[in-house]
């Protein structure tokens, strides 16, 4: 069938709010609602045996790669590395038979990410692809294939593509973390549980589009912006300032919110809005502080967070986006959107051609 844009103005708008019905149909292969368990496909290698995982990418999807660092290493205790395909690929990696080398692309035709795996699979690694593509080169050639469910993603900026890697990614730490003993029935039924309230509070984050909309027009005066995060939340600021640059073209750096004092507050004045990403929780409080460093030297905040984060420090900002309350598990998820929504609404006040940005490709497969 063809594939058209229904009621949206752009690709990348319809498969932003196609995220609530994506990620559903993607948890749904991946958990047994009767077991209250969390499934991946048949493999024909031990989980328990993997003790050291590296997960390879580019772009957006190597993003999920390090929210998956900080989800693997919490549940399962296994220890975790990250890296871009394109440096992996060239830089003599120590590998091993017990390690798990993880790829994540949509396509599953990113020249340097496939070169990666060929790389892995020469050196006796086991692999595993959360790909979006099941007939691509990728999807063929790893030993484990776990599919997200996005259907085709046409706009060049990866949006549902992502938010379905990170719930596949969110299957494979349960199910690492399960194989190594970490986790017991109970525990695991209770993530289920938070897994499949997603859908909804995607839902909900989606609900705020036209005061984001609203907003995206003073961000599209800036000529930098800088989005800050800690934990996966870092890991999605720099989510946001790759968005923002890929279709508004403006400049935008993502940064850990507490290296801010290690360079990036020196760019900061009234000109430069600052996007916080910061759910209540354990390091609210850190980020918090590193808001105020910001705001006292004239930075215009927007803050992104929930009822209580907001209500404890939404005073003040330039604008705040309330995300529904959920487990931190899903958060990433959840916080995705507005992340999205603020790139596809400022490049579309600033008029650029949002699905086919200027220099960049849906899949690169040249290196
Ligand atoms: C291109 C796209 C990005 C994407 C990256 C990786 O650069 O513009 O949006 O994240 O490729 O693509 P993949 O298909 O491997 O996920």
């Amino acid at each position: 069938a063809l594939i058209d844009k229904g009621n949206h103005r752009h690709f990348m708008q319809k498969e932003i709010f196609e995220q609530p019905v994506v990620v559903a149909q993607t948890l749904q292969s991946y958990i047994r609602s009767v077991e209250q368990q969390v499934a991946l496909p048949q493999m024909d290698f031990e989980l328990s045996a993997i003790e050291r995982v590296t997960i390879i990418a580019c772009g957006t999807a190597s993003y999920v790669g390090l929210i998956g660092k900080y989800w693997i290493e919490q549940l399962a205790r296994v220890p975790v590395e990250v890296d871009v395909a394109s440096e992996f690929r060239y830089r003599d990696p120590v590998l091993s038979p017990n390690m798990l080398g993880v790829v994540v692309s949509q396509s599953g035709e990113t020249a340097d990410t496939l070169a990666a795996l060929r790389h892995m699979k020469a050196g006796g690694v086991t692999t595993a692809g959360i790909i979006n593509v099941p007939t691509s080169s990728m999807a063929r050639e790893v030993d484990l294939l776990l599919p997200t469910h996005a259907g085709p993603e046409i706009g060049v900026a990866s949006t549902k593509a992502f938010t379905c890697q990170l719930a596949v990614m969110a299957a494979l730490a349960v199910n690492l973390a399960r194989a190594k003993g970490r986790l017991d029935a109970a525990e695991e039924a209770e993530i289920v549980r938070h897994l499949i309230e997603a859908p909804a509070a995607i839902n909900a984050a989606l609900a705020h589009d036209a005061e984001i909309e609203a907003m995206a027009h003073t961000i599209a005066q800036a000529r930098d912006v800088l989005y800050l995060g800690r934990g996966p939340d870092y890991a999605l600021a720099l989510e946001g300032a790759l968005k923002l640059k890929e279709i508004s073209y403006i400049h935008a750096e993502g940064y850990a919110a507490g290296e801010m004092k290690h360079g990036p507050i020196a760019l900061i004045d009234e000109a430069v809005p600052i996007i916080v990403i910061a759910p209540s929780g354990p390091l609210f409080e850190k980020t918090v502080s590193n808001m105020q460093e910001v705001r006292a030297r004239g930075g215009k905040v927007v803050l992104i967070s929930d009822a209580d984060g907001l209500a404890e420090a939404g005073e003040g900002c330039l604008a705040t986006i309330e995300m529904p309350s959920v487990h931190p598990l899903i958060a990433p998820l959840v916080y995705a959107v507005p992340v999205q929504l603020l790139a596809y609404h400022v490049a579309v006040a600033k008029g650029t051609d949002v699905d086919q940005p200027r220099n960049l490709a849906k899949s690169v497969t040249v290196e």
